[in-house]
């Protein structure tokens, strides 16, 4: 019999080499990625084919929490793999029933009702079709400091940069701004951006207004920690005006933020969660639109229109399960809530001692660096949307100290994997402090 072998037999340059001959990478020119190549991986950390060794500070992308390589996990998948390895969505499964239900239990209020898709981009899209089939508007408000995902109506929602290739897109969308507003100017208090909110639902007809969608708290914007007060006006200025509130939980869901759902924290619920990543820590895919129930009633004699081959796929819905089994067996979402103030502390240092920091937050272990050229003006080391020398090479220098972390314009980000030991953590503090003190010392001034 024949056997493909995929593991083990190139090295990392070959592997490289390939990828980049007859692959796509994304949100990239072809001709200027540098990849890492990732041969194996366990718990904090994973290793290049050579066995070089990084601690993943970035989950890989906000997605991994229960750490690489959970046998737990892996052993579902296989079961479900050799019981069943794929079923039509119009088929109904143990573990999709499952799944479902433990979702229900899990989700905040009468969120109990589930549509499974690929990942968060499908999620968003169904979201959308929901909200517009269960209020018969169309408009639909975002903000501006937001990403939702990488297809069009997804795109349209997405306020930041990566949307302006994909207009004129989706119509419908408007974008509102979020309570941040950069370094420089800072933050709006929570009365403030619900007033300039109203204002643009009375401007654009409250009636035409299907929902409006945010990030409980922003990801790869910048880690936005809403002002306490905000996510429950949001919530009162939806039901006043009939407009359903959809949190979009994809980075921020599944214990980042040292709680269940960040939602969790205001004890908000929302009319329709998005969620994706931590669902099944990555370890394949799946993405879910959790709907409180009369949303789902609308549905009993209307038909609903969406569909997708890999809808409620049994071995992600397997690794969904397990997963959710693992946060619960080792306390993750606690271990989270335990380590956010430690990380905290350690941004603090970190400020302390470096006249790059410009600006810092946490929330559980979602964490980022806003770093600045000038303390004063608070000019960031990269503009808007862009990079600059002094980040690429601040990239360089953290790979080259063996730290995986995410750096996007004048930001990086602490997002370990929720298994990360305080000790861990602290190897991955002390990595990005000697990374900082070398950019400070390069040719590089303040
Ligand atoms: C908040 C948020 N929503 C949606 C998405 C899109 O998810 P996916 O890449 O699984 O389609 C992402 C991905 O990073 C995200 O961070």
């Amino acid at each position: 019999m024949a056997t493909t072998t995929t593991h083990g037999t190139m090295s990392g340059a070959d592997i490289v080499d390939l990828c980049r001959k007859h692959t796509f990478f994304e949100w990239s020119a072809q001709g200027s990625v540098d990849p890492i190549p990732m041969a194996r991986a366990k718990g904090v950390y994973f290793w290049t084919p050579e066995g070089k060794r990084y601690l993943d500070f970035n989950s890989q992308l906000m997605c991994v929490n229960i750490g690489h390589g959970d046998e737990r996990v892996i052993r579902a998948i296989a079961d479900q793999a050799a019981a069943l390895a794929y079923a039509n969505p119009f088929m109904a499964t143990e573990v999709r029933g499952k799944l479902g239900a433990r979702l229900a239990a899990l989700a905040p209020g009468d969120i109990d009702v589930f549509f499974f898709t690929n990942g968060g981009a499908e999620a968003n899209e169904n979201a959308i079709k929901i909200a517009r089939a269960y209020t018969g508007r169309h408009k639909i408000l975002a903000r501006y400091r937001s990403y939702h995902g990488g297809t069009y109506g997804a795109m349209a929602l997405t306020g930041d940069p990566r949307r302006w290739s994909t207009e004129p897109g989706m119509p419908g969308v408007v974008h509102v701004l979020d309570p941040y507003h950069g370094m420089a100017r800072g933050w709006d208090s929570a009365a403030d951006a619900l007033a300039d909110l109203e204002e643009i639902i009375q401007l654009e007809g409250a009636h035409t207004i299907a929902a409006f969608f945010l990030e409980t708290v922003s990801g790869t914007n910048g880690i936005l920690i809403p002002p306490d007060g905000y996510l429950q006006g949001v919530r009162e200025l939806c039901t006043r005006h009939g407009i359903l509130m959809v949190c979009d939980e994809v980075m921020a869901g599944f214990g980042r933020t040292g709680e269940w759902f960040a939602v969790n924290h205001w004890n908000v619920v929302p009319d329709i969660m998005t969620m994706a990543k931590g669902l099944t820590s990555a370890y394949l895919p799946l993405g879910a639109v959790g709907m409180r129930r009369p949303i789902a009633e609308h549905f009993r004699d209307k038909v609903f229109q969406g569909g997708l081959t890999y809808n409620s796929h049994p071995m992600s819905c397997a690794a969904a399960l397990a997963t959710l089994s693992v946060y619960e067996e080792d306390d993750l979402v606690g271990n989270a809530r335990r380590l956010g103030p430690v990380m905290t502390a350690l941004l603090k240092d970190l400020a302390g001692r470096h006249p790059l920091v410009g600006a810092h937050r946490n929330i559980g272990l979602f964490g980022i660096v806003e770093l600045v050229r000038d303390q004063k003006t608070k000019e960031p080391l990269a503009p808007f949307g862009g990079t600059s020398d002094e980040m690429r090479r601040l990239s360089q220098i953290f790979r080259d100290k063996g730290l995986y972390t995410f750096t996007r314009w004048h930001s990086f980000f602490a997002n370990p994997p929720l298994c990360i030991t305080e000790a861990e953590l602290r190897e991955g503090f002390g990595i990005v402090d000697a990374a900082l003190a070398e950019l400070e010392g390069s040719s590089f001034s303040t």
